[in-house]
């Protein structure tokens, strides 16, 4: 099986970006010190001044390389140039095109691409762009869920799609330990991206009520009721006794037409949090955190307590070692 690490990062292990702002510098830098490939989450809205501190900041926590996470949903140009001319060491898109400029553009700066796509057409597109590597994101995914496919399936289509191509394929959804980490390399991929694993981190900047959700249940959903106004996406949910009771919500009812609950900073933006909004609490989060979206993937039931980061990695690289030993030689 693949066992190595990706572009150049000792394990193929990638903490995905986590938005809005919950994989901040202290969990990006810890992903880095371990080995791992740490993905800052860049704000929706352009402000690349910010986003150099952020970088900035994480590179005062890791002399370690690291990347930043872009959804091209929204206004992005001004922070990819920041990015770019920062020469972080990976530019992680998502929800939009993966076009051959901007792989042109960043390989130029010397930083390489790395795209998540939820399909195979997705994926054949992507490839053609030049990218470095491919997340694949199945179903099982927490947070905003790009297709419609499980991981199993869909990720040895990616990777026969790849074929003799020097594009690592990672996994993304639903993967949450050891053995996870394996059954992926079994079906081709070269690593694996963790979103909910890290959101339930010591250094994730996600609230505390919503890290302790994440080990306490163990069910998600697939759905649309959150952020429908700003991002009318599917998103894989906690299934939290608030979203529970929350039943059917008609196509007209949004965010938009709901009371504040809350208030958060994001970014160093002070929002209002109205209740189905789509942002998850983060530690700045006042209010009734409990009515708040919290995404989570299938794996969430296999997490059992809030960790550091490192040691996330450390189970994870030295679990997986050890199963192929007793498992698979
Ligand atoms: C709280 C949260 C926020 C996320 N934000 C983003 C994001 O901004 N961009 C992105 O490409 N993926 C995002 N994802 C998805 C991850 O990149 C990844 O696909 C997913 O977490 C993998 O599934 P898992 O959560 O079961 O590990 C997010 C996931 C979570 C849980």
């Amino acid at each position: 099986m693949g066992w190595k690490g990706i572009l150049g990062f000792e394990y193929g292990i990638v903490q995905g970006p986590l938005g809005p702002d919950i994989s901040g510098p202290e969990l990006v830098a810890a992903v880095a010190n371990a080995g791992g490939l740490g993905l800052l989450r860049a704000p929706d809205w352009e402000s690349p001044d910010y986003l150099r501190e952020l970088i900035r900041k994480t590179r005062a926590l890791t002399d370690k390389p690291f990347g930043v996470g872009v959804v091209l949903e929204f206004p992005h140009e001004e922070n990819i140039k920041a990015i770019l001319k920062e020469k972080v060491a990976v530019l992680q898109i998502s929800w939009g095109e993966c076009s051959k400029e901007l792989v042109h553009d960043a390989h130029s700066a010397g930083v390489k691409v790395v795209p998540q796509v939820g399909s195979f057409e997705e994926a054949r597109k992507t490839i053609e762009a030049g990218v470095d590597a491919i997340i694949v994101q199945g179903r099982e995914a927490g947070g905003h869920v790009l297709g419609q496919d499980g991981i199993i399936s869909l990720l040895p289509r990616v990777f026969d799609l790849v074929g003799d191509r020097d594009i690592p394929v990672i996994a993304a959804g639903g993967i949450a330990d050891a053995r996870g980490y394996v059954a992926a390399l079994a079906l081709g991929a070269q690593g694996v991206c963790l979103g909910t694993r890290f959101v339930a981190s010591l250094e994730s900047y996600a609230h505390p009520t919503y890290k302790r959700k994440l080990v306490e249940l163990n069910e998600t959903e697939y759905t649309d009721v959150f952020g429908r106004a700003r991002w009318p996406a599917p998103e894989r949910v906690l299934q939290t006794p608030f979203f529970n009771k929350l039943g059917t919500i008609p196509a007209n009812e949004n965010e938009l037409n709901q009371p504040v609950i809350g208030h958060s900073t994001i970014h160093g933006t002070e929002k209002e949090v109205r209740r189905l909004a789509g942002t998850v609490p983060n530690a700045s989060t006042t209010g009734d955190i409990e009515s708040m979206a919290m995404y989570a993937g299938e794996g969430t039931g296999l997490i059992k307590e809030i960790v550091p980061a490192g040691e996330i990695i450390k189970r994870l690289a030295e679990g997986a070692q050890l199963l192929i030993q007793k498992q698979f030689n």
